[in-house]
C-alpha cells in the first residue's frame, strides 16, 4: 500500500506529460475560432474543431481563471462565450458594445474607440474583465461579469493622456492593479482598482525612454517586477514593483530582442512577453519567454526566452534568441503551456499557422516541434488543458 501510494503522490506531483492537450486560437479576420490539439508524446498537433461565433474577427482572446468562459476583442465589442463539450463548444452569452467616440479619455466625438483589442482578466472573484480599445485617446474598461462569468456592464473607466494608445495590460497578483503598455503615448501606467466599489484611480504614468513603445507586459506572479515589451526597440524593459502599494520603478534595463549587430530595428516590431506556467508554485515560473515579428513576411522573427531567479523572479540570463519559422505576421504570439515549462505556443498571421516549440532540456536552445498550418491567419492562443 505504502509504494502504491508513493506511486500516486509521484504522479500527482509530475507534470502531466505523454498527455494530450488542448488550446483555442482566435484570427484577425473571420467568425471561426478554431480548436486544437496538442500531443507531447507524439509531438503533433490535430486540427479538431473549427467553432463558429459571433465575432467578427478575434484578435484577442482570453480564457477565465476557472476555464469556463472565453472572452473575445471582436471588431466594435467585447464578447463572452460559454466553453463547453471539453472545449469543443462556444455558446454565445453576451456583449459590451463600444460606439464610436464613446469611451475615449477626450470628449472629441471623432476619436474612434471601437477597436476591441486586447483582453485582461481578474484571476480571483468577481472576476472583473479589462477591455482595452487600441485607438487615440481611448480608455480602458473594466467590465463586471455575472456569476457564471458572462461579461456584463462597464463599472469604471480606466483613463490615460489624450495621446494615449494602450495596447496591452495586466492585472496584479491580487487583482489591486492594472498595468497598461501605452504603445501610441511611450508610457506605462499604473491604475488601481477596488472590484468593492468598482472605482479605478490612476496611480502613475512613466514615460518610457524616446523610441520604446510598450506595447505588451506581464507582472511577475511574486508581485516583485513588471516585464515590459517594448514594440519599438524590440526590447524587453524590467520594472521593479513595490508588493504595497503597486508602484513600479523602472530599472533602465532592458535586453534586446534582436541579435547582436542588427541596425534595422525599424524592420521589426515586438509583440509579446509571457510567463511559463510553473504546475507546482505557481509564484515561482522558471522562464520568461518574448518574442519580435519581422515586418517582411520574406524574413523571420525571433523568439527569446529569459532565466528567471526561483527566489527573486528577477531575470538571471537572457538563454537564448533564436530566428522564428517565419516573420510572425501580425502575431509571433507566444503562449507557454499549462502543462510543462518547456514548451510554449507561437502563432503565424503572415504565413497563416500555428507551432509548438520545445525548450531544451539544458535551457539554453528551443526548436519547434510541431507545425500546423491553418486557413487564415491566427492571433493568439489560450490553453484549455
Ligand atoms: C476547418 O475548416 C477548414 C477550412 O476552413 C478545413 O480545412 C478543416 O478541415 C476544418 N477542420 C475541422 C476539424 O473541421
Ligand atoms: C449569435 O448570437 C445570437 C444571440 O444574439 C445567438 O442566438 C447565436 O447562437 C449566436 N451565434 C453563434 C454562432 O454564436
Ligand atoms: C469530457 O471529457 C471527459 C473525460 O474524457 C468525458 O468523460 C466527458 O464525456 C466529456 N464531456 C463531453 C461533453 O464531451
Ligand atoms: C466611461 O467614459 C464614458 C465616456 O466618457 C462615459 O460615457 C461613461 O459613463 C464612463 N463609464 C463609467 C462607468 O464611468
Ligand atoms: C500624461 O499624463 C500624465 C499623468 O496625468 C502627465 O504627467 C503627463 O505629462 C502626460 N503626458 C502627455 C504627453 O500628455
Ligand atoms: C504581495 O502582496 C500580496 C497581497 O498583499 C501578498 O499576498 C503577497 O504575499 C505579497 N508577496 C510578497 C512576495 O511580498
Ligand atoms: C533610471 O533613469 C532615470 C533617468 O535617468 C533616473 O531618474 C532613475 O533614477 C533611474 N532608475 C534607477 C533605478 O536607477
Ligand atoms: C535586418 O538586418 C539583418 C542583418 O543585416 C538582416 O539579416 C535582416 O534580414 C534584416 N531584417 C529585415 C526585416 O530586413
Amino acid at each position: 500500500m505504502v509504494s502504491s501510494k508513493a506511486a500516486v503522490v509521484a504522479a500527482l506531483a509530475a507534470p502531466a506529460l505523454a498527455d494530450s492537450h488542448y488550446f483555442f486560437t482566435g484570427f484577425f479576420s473571420g467568425s471561426t475560432i478554431v480548436g486544437v490539439e496538442f500531443d507531447d508524446a507524439a509531438s503533433t498537433l490535430t486540427w479538431k474543431q473549427n467553432i463558429s461565433t459571433n465575432a467578427t474577427g478575434s484578435k484577442w482572446i482570453e480564457l477565465d481563471e476557472r476555464k469556463q468562459n472565453l472572452y473575445v476583442g471582436s471588431t466594435g465589442a467585447f464578447q463572452s462565450y460559454a466553453v463547453g463539450g471539453n472545449g469543443s463548444s462556444l455558446t454565445y452569452k453576451s456583449e459590451v458594445t463600444l460606439s464610436s467616440g464613446a469611451g475615449s479619455s477626450t470628449s472629441a466625438a471623432e476619436l474612434d474607440c471601437t477597436n476591441a483589442n486586447f483582453i485582461g482578466v481578474a484571476s480571483a472573484s468577481p472576476y472583473t474583465v479589462f477591455g482595452i480599445p487600441y485607438g487615440t485617446g481611448c480608455s480602458g474598461l473594466a467590465i463586471s461579469v455575472d456569476s457564471s462569468g458572462s461579461i456584463q456592464n462597464t463599472v469604471a473607466n480606466l483613463t490615460y493622456n489624450s495621446t494615449s494608445g494602450v495596447h496591452g495590460v495586466d492585472v496584479s497578483p491580487d487583482n489591486d492593479f492594472v498595468y497598461s503598455a501605452d504603445d501610441m503615448g511611450n508610457a506605462v501606467w499604473t491604475h488601481s482598482f477596488d472590484s468593492t466599489t468598482g472605482e479605478a484611480k490612476t496611480l502613475q504614468y512613466l514615460a518610457a525612454p524616446e523610441g520604446s513603445d510598450p506595447r505588451h507586459l506581464a507582472v511577475h506572479p511574486n508581485g516583485q517586477w513588471v516585464y515590459v515589451v517594448y514594440e519599438a526597440a524590440s526590447s524587453i524593459a524590467v520594472y521593479k514593483r513595490d508588493n504595497e502599494t503597486g508602484l513600479l520603478t523602472d530599472m533602465n534595463t532592458t535586453y534586446s530582442l534582436l541579435p547582436t549587430g542588427y541596425t534595422n530595428s525599424s524592420s521589426y516590431w515586438a509583440d509579446e512577453v509571457m510567463f511559463s506556467l510553473p504546475t507546482d508554485d505557481i509564484t515561482a515560473p522558471k522562464y520568461l519567454v518574448a518574442a519580435t515579428r519581422s515586418r517582411q513576411t520574406s524574413v523571420t522573427g525571433q523568439v527569446s526566452v529569459f532565466s528567471l531567479d526561483a527566489e527573486t523572479g528577477a531575470i538571471s540570463e537572457q538563454l537564448f534568441l533564436l530566428p522564428t519559422t517565419a516573420s510572425g505576421g501580425s502575431a509571433n504570439a507566444v503562449a507557454p503551456a499549462p502543462f510543462s515549462e518547456d514548451y510554449f505556443a507561437i502563432t503565424d498571421s503572415g504565413s497563416n499557422f500555428v507551432e509548438m516549440w520545445k525548450i531544451a532540456d539544458d535551457g539554453k536552445s528551443a526548436a519547434a516541434v510541431a507545425h500546423l498550418d491553418l486557413q487564415a491567419g491566427p492571433a493568439n492562443v489560450v490553453w484549455y488543458t
